[in-house]
């Protein structure tokens, strides 16, 4: 398994990283066999798994129970959870008592928070001194959709895009040892890339980064409908599973299935005594 150092000496040595989120015991497993560098149980997963409208619906127990079952697929791959909305921001205590949770309960190797606030900043450098690795993610924060009056590509004016140069230093000073930079135009995620000498993972931040991420629904064209500009579809699995289970529907409609060989069978004297 990758530890935090892999992914730094990955970043000097011009070797990509590469991360896909999972949510339960088979995406993780698949994630693994398919040999992701990384896991991102990632917030999202109360849009895609449990068809929320946002990421702020989601609770530390989502996140706990989730991480389990990836821990439990993927036990081999280093294993990302995020720190669900309002669960980093009141005190340092909570911030690492929930970020423990995560990682004792649920397995996960690291956490991951959002923004670059001064208060977040400091609740990073908590962390790390209880022995928390963190990862960081500026530019499209989904957890302050609401602030940021939907979901937008981030630092496209002088003023934002200097902003967001700056928290990217700021967290690394703050101990994250890698930050995810979502939806930013591309030249900015470069320029952001070379100043940082921790890597950088980016979901619509354009070929420069350290590494890329992406949503595994998203990826494989399972159950998602709307796609961002910035995802590629890689497969459309819920073709094969619509027409799986029509064909099901079929068989079982016309008497196809279940058959003699997907069915069990008795001995004739034990037929006969009972029924003649
Ligand atoms: O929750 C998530 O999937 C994420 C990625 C988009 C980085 O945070
Ligand atoms: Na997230």
């Amino acid at each position: 398994m990758k530890q935090t150092t892999d992914f730094l000496q990955m970043k000097q040595n011009n070797e990509k990283i590469t991360m896909i989120t999972a949510y339960d015991f088979p995406s993780a497993k698949l994630a693994e066999q398919a040999g992701v560098d990384m896991i991102l149980v990632g917030d999202s997963l109360g849009m895609v798994m449990l068809g929320y409208d946002s990421t702020i619906q989601v609770t530390l127990e989502d996140m706990i129970h989730h991480t389990k079952a990836v821990k439990r697929g993927a036990i081999d791959t280093f294993i990302v959870s995020d720190l669900p909305f309002a669960t980093y921001h009141s005190s340092k205590e909570e911030t690492i008592r929930n970020a423990a949770r995560l990682m004792q309960e649920g397995g996960a190797h690291a956490v991951k928070l959002e923004g670059a606030e001064t208060i977040i900043l400091e609740h990073m450098k908590a962390l790390r001194i209880a022995g928390i690795p963190v990862v960081a993610h500026i530019g499209l924060t989904p957890q302050s959709v609401t602030v940021l009056g939907g979901y937008k590509v981030q630092g496209k004016t002088v003023e934002t895009a200097q902003k967001l140069m700056d928290d990217a230093k700021k967290c690394e000073e703050a101990g994250a040892f890698a930050i995810v930079l979502e939806c930013v135009p591309r030249q900015l995620a470069k320029e952001i890339t070379e100043q940082l000498s921790i890597p950088v993972i980016g979901i619509g931040a354009g070929p420069a980064c350290d590494g890329q991420v992406l949503v595994y629904h998203d990826l494989l064209g399972y159950g998602v409908d709307r796609l961002p500009k910035f995802v590629k579809q890689y497969e459309n699995i819920q073709i094969n599973i619509v027409n799986g289970i029509q064909t099901f529907i079929h068989e079982v409609k016309n008497g196809i299935f279940p058959d003699e060989k997907t069915s069990y069978s008795m001995k004739d004297d034990v037929l006969a005594s009972l029924y003649g």
